[in-house]
């Protein structure tokens, strides 16, 4: 296997997690319902019915949590504030004791030198404002720009990067579009809708944060693949074509180019997004950095039954197919498509059925994943693309969202009956990876 390397001493290394799928104290000190904690006590959505009302119990155990992320060595924690936490409608009134969670955890990452990488929106908003239509409501982009403005002014002198939206693609698509996501609504149209505002919400939090002079980096994570098609029938590669229009470019152009794909725009007709006069002005807003997620690839196959893929390296346990070198071909060609700011891997890792066996947990499969992840990501950057981080997903074991607690992400090992945290084998081999990069003169 060829060794992921080399990269520079200033290059950032992290560990990810976002607030709903960690911090449980689900309705503690003020916090209002969001979104997931309506779906999620619905009953029925989630696959072993489990909730995040209590999930790491991160909200009590941040620090021991902080103390665990700085023994990784790592540089730097993704981490994501629950909005209803800070702000229990969405609009109006501030939550005091939600704001001060916040603060003693950004001090506690400060006492131990780690910078703070910030997502204002992991897919988790205020149910108040789901009542009043949620994404689909124009109106919801503005009352979130204020939100994001009262965290900069709080927060922006202590934070290193502040991403307004993470995967804006799920919120829509899965929330909106297919049902499986909160808040549970299958219709395309208002996916398309929603995808819209969602943009219109990250250019006007953008305006509002550079608004308060902020000293910290600002962008957007958007979760990313390359489309393969299964063939090189005509078929198949208009289907790769419209899959990469419909998901990559329908997020990239709007920010980079101020349009939507035409490819896109034609496939979906009269589904189309309804766009005020000024919206792509207001959506293109510069960048500090772009934050990719990157985990598979799309096969696209227009046969029946669709051919699977060909030249991956297995599957992860979400059924997942591992396929590093698209994360290599992945940044080529958003290199090659835009102008683009620095980028960091914000989301990265695998899932895999992990065991605590006599107080280890030996998941081999998580060390060659990443390992070859960041080889291929080593790739890029030696082809010149701007990689500035690497943040592994995650931390913990957590809340996979509909999968609920049956899949495991972490890098450390979470029995949810003690809370127990254990470092997986993969912690202790990132840990020392990183280690060794210090070393790289
Ligand atoms: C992307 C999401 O941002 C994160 O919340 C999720 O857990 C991982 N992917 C794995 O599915």
């Amino acid at each position: 296997m060829r060794e992921p390397h080399p990269f520079s001493t200033d290059f950032t290394w992290g560990v990810a997690t976002s607030a709903f799928q960690i911090e449980g104290a689900w309705a503690e000190d003020g916090k209002g319902p969001s979104i997931w904690d309506a779906f999620c006590h619905q009953g029925g959505k989630i696959i072993d019915g489990s909730t995040g009302d209590v999930a790491c119990d991160h909200y009590h155990r941040y620090r021991e949590d902080v103390d665990l992320i700085s023994s990784l060595n790592v540089d730097a924690y993704r981490f994501s504030m629950a909005w209803s936490r800070v702000q229990p409608e969405g609009r109006g009134a501030w939550n005091e004791a939600g704001f001060d969670f916040y603060d003693r955890l950004l001090d506690a990452l400060q006492e131990k030198g780690l910078g703070a990488h910030l997502t204002l929106y992991h897919w988790d908003l205020p149910q108040a404002l789901q009542d009043h239509g949620g994404w689909l409501n124009r109106d919801t982009a503005y009352r979130f720009a204020d939100y994001a403005a009262e965290v900069a002014r709080r927060f922006g002198d202590r934070i290193d990067a502040i991403a307004t939206h993470n995967e804006p693609w799920c919120s829509a698509n899965l929330g909106y579009g297919n049902a499986q996501f909160a808040p549970g609504i299958a219709d395309k149209k208002s996916a398309i809708q929603v995808s819209h505002h969602l943009l219109l919400s990250h250019g006007l939090a953008m305006q509002a944060m550079r608004a308060t002079g902020t000293t910290a980096k600002l962008g957007i994570v958007l979760n990313q693949w390359t489309a393969d098609p299964a063939t090189t029938s005509e078929a198949d590669r208009a289907m790769a074509e419209l899959e990469y229009a419909r998901s990559v470019q329908w997020f990239m152009d709007p920010i980079f180019k101020g349009r939507y794909p035409e490819l896109a725009l034609r496939a979906h007709g009269e589904h189309g997004p309804e766009v005020l006069a000024g919206d792509f002005g207001i959506i293109g807003q510069p960048l500090d950095f772009l934050g990719v997620n990157y985990y598979f690839r799309a096969y696209c196959s227009a046969e029946t039954p669709p051919r699977t893929p060909q030249g991956g390296q297995g599957y992860t346990d979400m059924g997942w197919e591992i396929y590093p070198q698209g994360l290599t071909e992945l940044l080529l060609a958003l290199k090659r498509e835009y102008a683009l700011p620095p980028i960091y891997i914000t989301e990265n890792g695998m899932a895999n059925a992990d065991s605590l066996i006599d107080g280890r947990v030996p998941d081999s499969a998580r060390i060659a994943y990443i390992s070859q992840h960041l080889a291929a990501l080593a790739a890029a950057m030696e082809q010149g693309v701007d990689v500035r981080g690497y943040f592994l997903w995650s931390l913990l074991d957590n809340f996979e969202w509909n999968s609920g607690y049956a899949k495991r992400f972490g890098i450390v090992h979470v029995d949810y009956a003690t809370q127990q945290r254990t470092l997986k084998d993969s912690a202790i081999w990132y840990r020392d990876f990183i280690a060794g990069q210090r070393q790289v003169p």
